[in-house]
């Protein structure tokens, strides 16, 4: 399975902040946003991952985490000229795909919670056994998201693009598994009203063939966005406060490429040592001789 970043857009809700820009690179807490969802891929096992930009931002996210090596991984680029759609991202993917199963995370999305890896070894696993899986998480207002729908059988209904009336309180967050048949799919889709090429009408093609999967996140979960100012300073609150009163830290992409084996040690040292005026390059180095 490879990995899509997904870090475009426009972010108006965060101007004047994101003027110059983008919102994926700014901090939350000490990291750049967009280490929170590369995060989430490594958990899932994912080494080999495109970042979609604007044509102004992909310098600076290439910048940022160059080719990958220095994590075990690979990473590739790539412009989305215009924010045509969530979904275009798998068309704009095709020949880094090349036919494999694909994981789409949204460069503004933060997961935290116990039983996150497991939970997303599996959504990988069913992916590629056939099929799109995705998740829900249990919001007190979901009408600015997708939402699903479970039907008395125990299947998913069709997923509702920001609905007046919710079928439930699930919001579908942007985080998506997919099958090797995903760039056909995407190619097939219409823009909707909005002119965009709609990850919900991705999504609701699996549906209609039975083919698309949830798992609920459960209480005490975080899936936290970051589209305007409050949500931004309230993930780096959430981020300091578990950070300092647990001491591990929430989307260190070196930590998760050591655990994961992709990387040694002595990598890891070396990886520090370049840090090492600040509490995360001490982080890093404390790692090393745990
Ligand atoms: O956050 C989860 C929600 O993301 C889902 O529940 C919705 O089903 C899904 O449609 C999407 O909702 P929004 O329409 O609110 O997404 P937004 O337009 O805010 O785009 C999400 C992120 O993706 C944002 O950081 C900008 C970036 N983006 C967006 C578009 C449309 C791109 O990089 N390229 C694009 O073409």
């Amino acid at each position: 399975m490879k990995g899509i970043l997904l870090a475009g857009g426009s972010a108006t809700r965060l101007y004047p902040l994101s003027k110059a820009i983008s919102k994926q690179i700014m901090p939350v807490y000490d990291k750049p946003m967009i280490y929170y969802p590369l995060s989430t891929l490594m958990l899932a096992g994912i080494r080999e991952v495109l970042v979609i930009s604007t044509p102004r931002d992909l310098p600076a996210f290439r910048e940022l985490l160059g080719s990958g090596s220095q994590l075990g991984m690979s990473f590739s680029y790539m412009v989305q000229p215009r924010p045509e759609g969530l979904a275009q991202a798998f068309v704009l993917a095709e020949d880094f795909l090349a036919g494999e199963p694909a994981c789409l995370v949204l460069g503004d999305n933060l997961f935290y919670g116990q039983g996150f890896s497991a939970m997303l070894h599996e959504a990988a696993h069913r992916a590629e056994r056939g099929g799109a899986c995705v998740f829900g998480y249990y919001v007190k207002d979901p009408r600015a998201y997708g939402v699903l729908e479970f039907l008395p059988d125990g299947s998913i209904g069709p997923i509702e693009e920001k609905p007046r009336e919710p079928k439930s309180h699930y919001a579908v967050p942007g985080l998506y598994f997919y099958d090797r048949t995903v760039v056909e799919r995407a190619r097939s889709l219409q823009p909707s009203a909005r002119g965009e090429y709609e990850i919900t009408d991705l999504n609701n093609l699996y549906q209609r063939e039975g083919l698309l999967y949830a798992q609920t996140f459960g209480r005490g979960f975080a899936w936290l966005d970051t589209g305007n100012c409050d949500s931004l300073l309230e993930a780096s609150n959430f981020v300091a406060t578990l950070q300092k009163r647990q001491g591990f830290y929430v989307g260190c992409i070196e930590e998760i490429a050591w655990r994961n084996g992709w990387i040694t040690g002595h990598q890891l040292a070396a990886l520090s040592e370049r840090l090492d005026k600040t509490a995360y390059g001490q982080y890093l180095a404390d790692l090393v001789n745990e």
